[in-house]
C-alpha cells in the first residue's frame, strides 16, 4: 500500500479519540478553554447526559471572526508562550480540543470580544456549515449537539446517560474546585445540577462543592519544601468512603489522576484505615512549571514529576503532619450519626406521650422518675462518689462507669464521650509498637514452645526475607523446612496471642504489598495487623482508674481518635444533644 498523507478531517477524528472519548470529555476542553479565557462566570447546559447537547457559555475574552476560523484549525492555540513547552501556564496548551470535537459532533462557537461585533461559526463532522455575524454579549458560547451521531463505533460505547452524566459532573466539579474565583452553573435538562457561587478562597469553595460536612472533617494541609507547596484540605480518618472516587489532586490549579499522587495519599493513611476504606481528600500541589511534564497524555490528566521521590515524600509527610497534630480527634459526622440514632429508637419503657405529638421521648415527670431509677440502680455508689470537678482537666472527661463490658462512658465538662475500649486499645497498641519500632525495638516475649506455622512456600519465603523487619517489631521468626516457619517470640505488646493467626495475616500483608511501597509503610502495616491480635480487651471488666489511665493514654497518643480500621474510637454527646434528646431545646 502507498505511503499517503491523511486529510485533516481524518487526523482530527484520530485525535479524538484519544481527546474525546465521551461528553465528559468534550466538556472538560470546553470548560478549560473558558478558564484559560479568563472567564468569570461559567454557565453549562446538557441534554441527555451531554450526549445530544452540551453547551458552555462564558464571559472570557471572546474571539474574533479571524481568530475563531484559526481556532479550529489542528495545532491552532494562543496559549504556547514563545513556543516553550516546559512554561505552560494555562489549563490548554496543545490546540487539538476544538478540531477533534469539531470532526466528531456539530460545534457551533459564537463569541464576541470587546472590541468587536458578534461572529458564528459551526463545523458539522469537519464540515464549516454556517460562518457569519452573531448577536451576543462578549464572551464565547461553544455548543456540541449530537457527539458521536456520525460515529457509530463510539457511540456505542458510551455509557448510560446517568453514567455519562455523573462523569461530566465530576469534570466540572474537579475544575470548579481549583477556580474559586469563577461562578458555576450546571444544568441537565433544565435542572440545576451544581451551583457555585464566586468565593472568597478555596477552603469556601470547597465547602461549597464537597459540603460542610467535609470541611468541618478534615484538617488543613499547609507545606512548602524548596520551590514546592501543598495546600488544601484532608478527611480525618474517620471520615472515610468505600470507594476512591472522593480524593481530587491538582498539580498547578490541573486537576489530574495520577497514580504516583494517588498512592502518596494511599501511603499517608496507611495504617490509619482499612484496605478497603478511602480518605477524602483535595490537595494542591504547586510547584515551578518546569518541575512537572503535563504533555504526557492528549487529555492532559496526567503529569510526570522532575523528582517524583520528593513529591511523594512531601504528601506523605505533609499528611501525616497535619494528621498527627489532629491527635484524638475524630469524625463529628459519626458522632451526629450516633445521636440520630438515639433519637430514631424510642425506649421500649417509654411510656407514650399524646400531648407531645411528633416527639418520641417522654418528658413529663413519670417518664423522668423513671430514667433517675434506672440510672442510679445503673451507677455503682463508688463511680458517683468521684469528684464531678475533675471532669474540667481531661478531654475526654472522667470516667463514669463501663458498658456492656464494651463501652466507656465519661464524663467531660460539656457532656459525655462514649468509648469503644477494644477499638481504642488496639489503636494503643499500634502506636505503642510504632514508636517503640522507631526507637530501639520493641519488647518481644518468647514463647515456652517455639511454634511452628504451616503455609504455603511462597508466603514462608516472603515471611523469611521479611523477618529481620518483623524482628524490629518484636515478632522473631525462621524458616522451617519448605512451607512452613518457626515462631520464637511475639511482641510483648501484645500479650498472651495465636501466634499461627498473627503469622498466618501477616503473610497475607506481604502478598497484599505495591512493589512501590516504602519500607516504613510496609512496616505501618505489619504493626497495624499485628494490633488486631493484641489481648482483645472488649468484653472485660474494667475499674474506674483503669478506665482513667485508658482515657489518659488515648489523649497523650496520636490518631487515638480512630481504630486501625478508620472506625471511631469514641463519640461524644455534647450537653446540648443530651438537652435535645429530652426536650429541654
Ligand atoms: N472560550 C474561549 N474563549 C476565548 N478563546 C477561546 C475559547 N475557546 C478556545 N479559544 C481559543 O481557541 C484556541 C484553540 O482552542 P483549543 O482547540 O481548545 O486548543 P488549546 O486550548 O490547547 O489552545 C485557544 O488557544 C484559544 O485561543
Ligand atoms: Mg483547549
Amino acid at each position: 500500500m502507498p505511503i499517503r498523507r491523511l486529510p485533516d478531517q481524518l487526523v482530527n477524528q484520530i485525535a479524538a479519540g484519544e481527546v474525546v472519548e465521551r461528553p465528559a470529555s468534550a466538556l472538560k476542553e470546553l470548560v478549560e478553554n473558558a478558564i484559560d479565557a479568563g472567564a468569570t462566570r461559567i454557565a453549562i447546559e446538557l441534554e441527555a447526559g451531554g450526549v445530544d447537547h452540551l453547551s458552555v457559555v462564558d464571559d472570557g475574552c471572546g474571539m474574533d471572526a479571524a481568530e475563531l476560523r484559526l481556532a479550529v484549525e489542528r495545532h491552532a492555540t494562543s496559549k504556547l508562550p514563545d513556543g516553550d513547552l516546559s512554561a505552560i501556564a494555562t489549563l490548554g496548551f496543545r490546540g487539538e480540543a476544538l478540531p477533534s470535537i469539531a470532526s466528531v459532533a456539530r460545534l457551533t462557537l459564537a463569541s464576541r470580544t470587546a472590541a468587536r461585533e458578534g461572529w458564528a461559526l459551526a463545523i458539522d463532522h469537519g464540515r464549516i456549515v454556517a460562518d457569519g455575524p452573531a448577536a451576543l454579549p462578549p464572551g464565547t458560547r461553544a455548543t456540541v449537539d449530537g457527539l458521536f451521531a456520525q460515529v457509530p463505533a463510539r457511540r456505542k460505547f458510551l455509557k448510560s446517560e446517568r453514567a455519562e452524566l455523573a462523569a461530566c459532573l465530576d469534570v466540572v466539579r474537579r475544575l470548579a474546585m481549583a477556580t474559586p474565583h469563577v461562578a458555576f452553573d450546571l444544568r441537565h435538562g433544565g435542572r440545576r445540577l451544581l451551583g457555585a457561587e464566586h468565593a472568597p478562597d478555596l477552603p469556601a469553595r470547597l465547602a461549597a462543592l464537597l459540603g460542610r460536612d467535609f470541611t468541618d472533617n478534615a484538617v488543613a494541609i499547609d507545606l512548602d519544601r524548596e520551590e514546592l507547596r501543598l495546600g488544601g484540605l484532608a478527611g480525618v480518618p474517620t471520615f472515610n468512603r468505600g470507594v476512591a472516587d472522593h480524593q481530587f489532586l491538582f498539580v498547578n490549579g490541573r486537576p489530574v489522576r495520577d497514580r504516583l499522587l494517588v498512592g502518596a495519599v494511599r501511603g499517608a493513611y496507611q495504617d490509619l484505615l482499612a484496605r478497603d476504606r478511602h480518605p477524602v481528600v483535595a490537595l494542591f500541589l504547586d510547584v515551578p512549571a518546569d518541575f512537572v511534564d503535563v504533555n504526557v497524555h492528549p487529555a492532559k490528566t496526567e503529569v510526570r514529576f522532575r523528582d517524583a521521590g520528593l513529591v511523594r515524600g512531601m504528601i506523605v509527610s505533609g499528611l501525616r503532619r497535619a494528621l498527627d497534630a489532629a491527635g484524638h480527634r475524630a469524625s463529628t459526622t459519626i458522632a451526629a450519626g450516633a445521636l440520630a440514632a438515639f433519637v430514631a429508637e424510642p425506649m421500649a419503657w417509654s411510656a407514650p406521650a399524646p400531648s407531645m405529638a411528633g416527639m418520641p421521648f417522654p418528658t413529663g415527670a413519670a417518664g423522668q422518675g423513671h430514667l433517675a431509677d434506672t440510672a442510679s440502680a445503673w451507677l455503682a455508689p463508688a463511680v458517683r462518689s468521684e469528684a464531678p470537678a475533675a471532669a474540667n482537666a481531661y478531654p475526654l472527661g472522667v470516667a463514669r462507669a463501663q458498658v456492656a463490658g464494651t463501652y466507656i462512658v465519661a464524663e467531660t465538662t460539656d457532656g459525655m464521650i462514649l468509648v469503644d475500649q477494644h477499638a481504642a486499645h488496639e489503636r494503643l497498641t499500634l502506636e505503642k509498637l510504632k514508636a517503640a519500632a522507631a526507637g530501639r525495638g520493641v519488647a518481644s516475649q518468647l514463647l515456652l514452645l517455639p511454634q511452628v506455622v504451616e503455609l504455603d512456600a511462597a508466603s514462608a519465603a516472603h515471611l523469611v526475607e521479611a523477618a529481620p523487619d518483623f524482628a524490629a517489631l518484636g515478632l522473631e521468626l525462621e524458616g522451617f523446612g519448605p512451607a512452613a516457619v518457626l515462631v520464637r517470640a511475639t511482641p510483648a505488646a501484645l500479650g498472651a496471642c495465636d501466634a499461627t493467626a498473627l503469622v498466618r495475616d501477616l503473610a497475607d500483608d506481604l502478598a497484599a504489598f505495591d512493589r512501590g511501597m516504602a519500607l516504613g509503610e510496609r512496616l505501618d502495616a505489619v504493626a497495624a495487623t499485628m494490633a488486631c491480635h493484641a489481648s482483645v480487651r472488649a468484653g472485660r471488666l474494667l475499674s474506674v482508674p483503669e478506665m482513667n489511665a485508658l482515657l489518659r493514654e488515648m489523649e497523650v497518643t496520636p490518631h487515638s481518635g480512630q481504630c486501625n480500621h478508620g472506625r471511631p474510637t469514641w463519640v461524644r454527646l455534647a450537653r446540648t444533644d443530651l438537652e435535645k434528646l429530652f426536650g429541654r431545646r
